[in-house]
């Protein structure tokens, strides 16, 4: 333990020292569990999440399958850049300013069936992302309505000039037609409304209500009305200090150059081949390959149509290493190789993402103008676990968190932090003492360590096609 974090301190500080900016202003990112920051949680699908999960880092669990932070939490650190919130966030104004986690655990690239996990398959998780990128231009196209408006208003222009100045940028909004007549109306409504002098609380509430109803609002003739009770309040009361910008939606909304300058991260394709084991044969599988992939770059294609230029792929790890798959296929130990992994799962892994790195060189190629990394995280996880004493950790395989004691601490039917009567006793699927010395940790997912180290190795650079050792775009900042 030591001695991994004397080396990874060591590359903090190679790290910091080589970093170049590469000035990523979002990250929209689509993947499985292994990425999932709360989606599939927060869309209420599954058995809700349990402590021990997340106690390393959030003290309770966060919507993610880990004691702490995931791979993609370590790599927006290293841009410092604040976590990624889930889609599906819904409480506490989430802000996806910088960006939003489409990855839901138990996601495929296939389109999900009745028995799958999640119906957030990677065509779903793009829907979703057009639609929070529609969304977003509607927004800022009403700010900038706004803004213009008030500012119009502020030159001492008077209102008929804005009217025939400002025209309603919102697409596919209703026409003004008749605004002045309505508009007119309302200002005394306003005027009535304000009759109490200075900075009241009043006021501030009246404002308040002007600007939560503008989120809701989508024709221009309404969204006039508003700006003009809003104009005179602000008018009315000069002596508040108000922000005339109007730009509220700025905190929460991504800018609309961040869609093209945005890093698209992908991280999926193991829940495709994983969960193909318990119906069909090796080679059955490998033959879906070109079918899986086909619909991966469907959804690349229709990113990259629609502005998206950077691109940055994870392949699939050693599935065969992992613990769920050994418990139920590795029964037979001339299944398993030196490394005590799953031979199959290890082959399918390999040549799934020799087929992805192929796919990836062919759209470099076919996406002019735009960069796209492919990063071979299979390679760092399965040196971490055939090396795992060597980068300070005491277990290859073994889950932390789990049922059933050594050598694998795994039983599949009571996951993570459950209680369940098995064999006539109450049982709990608890943490081990010490999670920094394991790399799995539910059975499933990579503990906060695991990912940390493979965080860590994704940023020397030397995992990726293109390599960007001499560039590197991220320094690895950790919070504590
Ligand atoms: C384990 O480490 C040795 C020595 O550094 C290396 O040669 C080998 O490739 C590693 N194993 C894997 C699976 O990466």
């Amino acid at each position: 333990m030591a001695a991994r974090l004397a080396a990874v301190f060591l590359f903090l500080f190679l790290s910091v020292a080589s970093a170049i900016d590469f000035n990523i202003p979002a990250v929209f990112n689509f993947g499985d569990s292994n990425s999932d920051t709360g989606d599939l949680i927060a869309a209420g699908i599954g058995d809700p999440l349990l402590p021990p999960n997340g106690q390393t880092y959030f003290s309770r669990p966060a919507g993610r399958f880990c004691d702490g932070r995931l791979i993609i939490d370590f790599l927006m650190e290293a841009m410092d850049m604040p976590l990624l919130n889930a889609y599906f966030n819904s409480l506490g104004a989430p802000s996806f300013r910088k960006g939003c986690n489409f990855a839901a655990a138990g996601s495929t690239i296939l389109p999900a069936t009745a028995a799958s996990v999640s119906p957030f398959s990677f065509a779903i998780q793009i829907a979703q992302f057009f639609h929070l990128k529609n969304e977003a231009l509607h927004l800022l196209g009403k700010e900038r309505l706004v803004s213009r408006m008030i500012s119009k208003i502020y030159q001492n222009k008077g209102y008929g000039v804005i009217f025939s100045e400002v025209s309603c940028e919102i697409p596919n909004a209703t026409p003004i037609g008749d605004a002045c007549t309505v508009a007119t109306t309302q200002l005394d409504a306003s005027v009535s409304l304000l009759s109490s002098p200075g900075c009241s609380f009043r006021t501030k509430v009246a404002l308040d209500i002007l600007f939560l109803s503008l989120w809701v609002v989508r024709d221009c003739l309404s969204i006039f009305k508003m700006v003009l009770q809003f104009s005179l309040i602000i008018w009315k009361n000069k002596n508040c200090n108000f922000d005339l910008t109007g730009q509220k939606f700025k905190k929460y909304v991504p800018h609309k150059n961040y869609f093209s300058q945005g890093l698209y991260m992908f991280d999926i394709g193991q829940n495709d081949l994983a969960g193909a084991f318990y119906s069909k044969t090796e080679d059955q599988i490998l033959a879906s390959i070109p079918t899986i992939l086909s619909e991966f770059e469907s959804g690349l294609k229709k990113l990259y149509d629609q502005g998206a230029r950077r691109f940055w792929i994870h392949n699939t790890g050693p599935l065969g290493c992992l613990t769920q798959n050994i418990a139920r296929f590795g029964k037979d130990p001339s299944k398993l190789d030196e490394t005590g992994c799953l031979r199959s799962h290890n082959r399918v892994a390999k040549l799934f993402n020799l087929q992805l790195h192929a796919l990836c060189t062919k759209l470099q190629g076919l996406f002019e103008d735009a960069s796209l990394t492919y990063v071979d995280v299979f390679s760092i996880k399965l040196n971490l676990i055939a090396n795992y004493s060597k980068y300070g950790f005491e277990n290859s395989i073994a889950a932390c968190c789990g049922y059933g004691g050594p050598p694998l601490n795994y039983d599949s039917r009571i996951s993570c932090g459950q209680t369940k009567v098995l064999n006539g006793f109450s049982q709990t699927a608890k943490a081990c003492d010490d999670a920094t010395a394991y790399i799995i940790w539910d059975g499933i997912h990579y503990s906060e360590g695991a990912n940390l180290h493979v965080a860590s190795q994704i940023l020397t650079g030397k995992y990726s096609d293109p390599p960007f050792a001499e560039k590197m775009p991220f320094a690895l900042k950790l919070r504590f």
